[in-house]
């Protein structure tokens, strides 16, 4: 992402609670677990973004937007797993997420409801994503791993606000009460999941 580029700061929209205390820990107990899954959820955030380009041609944009987001993502992947292959860690199969299907069944289908709930989504596993990848960067020892979850973190702050601003241009009246909500759900569904040594 060319950091020069303003993006609005959106995120007081999408109040997400914090996670449960007891998941750092658990992340820290298992960090090859963690770096497993992690770098699946940035292929899939690259993936994610390409299917919105897919979806929405027309949206010159969005698809400018989102075009920029997967580049980002992709040198994630790389970056996550250049610090993998550093611990001598092969990467693993993804047997999926339930936290990300279980938010992408509150996507509505008529449009324009289903665009605005798929940017929110998106949006949401990007701020809940910035959000454990910054308690890792606080906690992890090696100096290298704490500098490249910082600044992923902070990379996942600024998807998180491009996707909210999308969103705000596509449904300018109804975008914030629609996060809001989703923002609840989510809480609702981490609050049932068991807490486990994945980034969600
Ligand atoms: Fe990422
Ligand atoms: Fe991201």
């Amino acid at each position: 992402m060319d950091e020069s580029e303003q993006v609005p700061q959106l995120g007081d929209a999408l109040p997400l609670v914090p996670s449960d205390p007891r998941w750092l820990p658990i992340a820290l107990s298992d960090l090859d677990a963690v770096h497993a899954d992690h770098l699946h959820c940035e292929r899939k955030a690259a993936q994610s973004a390409l299917s919105l380009i897919r979806s929405y041609p027309e949206r010159a944009d969005l698809v400018a937007a989102m075009a920029r987001l997967a580049h980002d993502e992709t040198r994630h992947v790389v970056q996550v797993s250049q610090l993998m292959s550093r611990r001598g860690q092969v990467a693993a199969y993804d047997f999926g997420d339930d936290y990300a299907a279980a938010l992408r069944e509150l996507i509505r289908k008529p449009e324009p409801a289903r665009l605005l709930d798929r940017l929110l989504v998106f949006a949401t596993i990007e701020g809940r994503s910035a959000e454990r990848l910054g308690l890792l960067a606080e906690a992890l020892e090696d100096p290298k791993s704490r500098d490249l979850y910082a600044s992923l973190a902070t990379a996942e702050v600024r998807h998180r606000d491009i996707f909210l601003s999308l969103a705000r241009d596509t449904s300018p009246d109804t975008w914030r009460g629609r996060a809001a909500e989703l923002a609840a759900r989510e809480a609702e569904i981490l609050a049932g999941r068991a807490i486990s040594a994945r980034i969600h």
